[in-house]
């Protein structure tokens, strides 16, 4: 019975791979066209890397041109830019992501306003920002993208519906508060200083939990039925003295009361890398004024 709720993150990004695959076969077919995505990483950070080789690894999947470029921890703000502008004039390039964080030396601000809004595929341009706010076409952060297509796949139409966002940050709680209420949900943001969370809480149909504390969300802070989204991804220690990653949700409390619910890890994750190939794939086609293939 549980098991019915449970929103399947790893088997929902294959098909949007699988859907990213096609319309590079359209584009390569009917337009000539290869989409391109550059990810830049500057530095040594582990998690970043294992998140590079995995982007990397699905660009090429996807049929896509896949650069890489990576940078001594000891670059300076001037080279970093310097590629960023380089690969803004490179045709062949339709997406430009650079790993986060950077070393302490670097201006991140700085340097992500600099990337082309046209190529930004990770949507963090104030340019994008901004369209994105006023309801103008604009390439949206990979994250609460995903979350929206599950929540959508769900539920079909969010229109008149209760959505909490746990969380304000620029990358996920604002442009996902942005998207649901584009999608007509009434949305309430939540953060470290609101009050009464929990009973907040229960009032509302969509819970999506961006807070980067581990299972901070419990059980009984969801209404009967609701749908829960779990952004979280925090490493715990375990009792063998090994480590486990859990969600920002208390999963086996929350999955008693919710209609249906991500889990951590195999629930977002998965669909991030995915949209950033969607991402790419947008940004391709406008850049090249054709319509995105079906
Ligand atoms: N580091 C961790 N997640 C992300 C992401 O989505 N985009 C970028 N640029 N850096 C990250």
């Amino acid at each position: 019975m549980n098991d019915d709720k449970r929103i399947d993150g790893k088997a929902f990004s294959a098909s949007v791979r699988e859907k990213v695959k096609r319309q590079v076969e359209t584009l390569q077919r009917d337009h000539g066209i290869t989409p391109g995505l550059a990810v830049v990483l500057v530095g040594e950070d582990p998690a970043s890397q294992v998140y590079v080789r995995n982007k990397a690894k699905q660009t090429v999947e996807a049929g896509m041109r896949s650069d890489e470029i990576r940078m001594e921890a000891t670059a300076t703000q001037a080279e970093v830019l310097e590629v960023v502008d380089r690969l803004n004039a490179d045709p062949g390039i339709h997406g430009i992501l650079v790993q986060l964080p950077l070393p302490d030396q670097i201006d991140e601000t700085a340097v992500l306003d600099r990337i082309d809004p046209a190529k930004d595929v990770d949507g963090f341009h104030v340019i994008n920002t901004g369209r994105l706010q006023v309801g103008l076409p604009a390439l949206v952060p990979c994250t609460p993208r995903g979350c929206l297509m599950m929540l959508k796949d769900r539920l079909g139409d969010l229109s008149g519906l209760n959505a909490i966002v746990i969380g304000r940050s620029n990358i996920v709680g604002k442009p996902m508060a942005m998207l649901l209420l584009q999608e007509s949900c009434t949305v309430t943001i939540a953060h470290s200083r609101t009050k009464d969370l929990p009973e907040l809480c229960r009032r509302q149909d969509i819970v999506v939990a961006a807070v980067g504390r581990p299972h901070f969300v419990k059980g009984d802070w969801i209404a009967e039925g609701a749908t829960v989204i779990d952004v979280g991804i925090n490493r715990v220690p375990k009792d063998d003295g090994k480590t486990r990653l859990v969600g920002d949700v208390d999963y086996d409390e929350a999955v008693e009361r919710a209609g249906a619910i991500t889990p951590v890890p195999g629930g977002v994750g998965p669909m991030t890398i995915a949209c950033l190939l969607a991402n790419t794939i947008t940004a391709c086609c406008m850049a090249n004024g054709i319509e995105e293939p079906a």
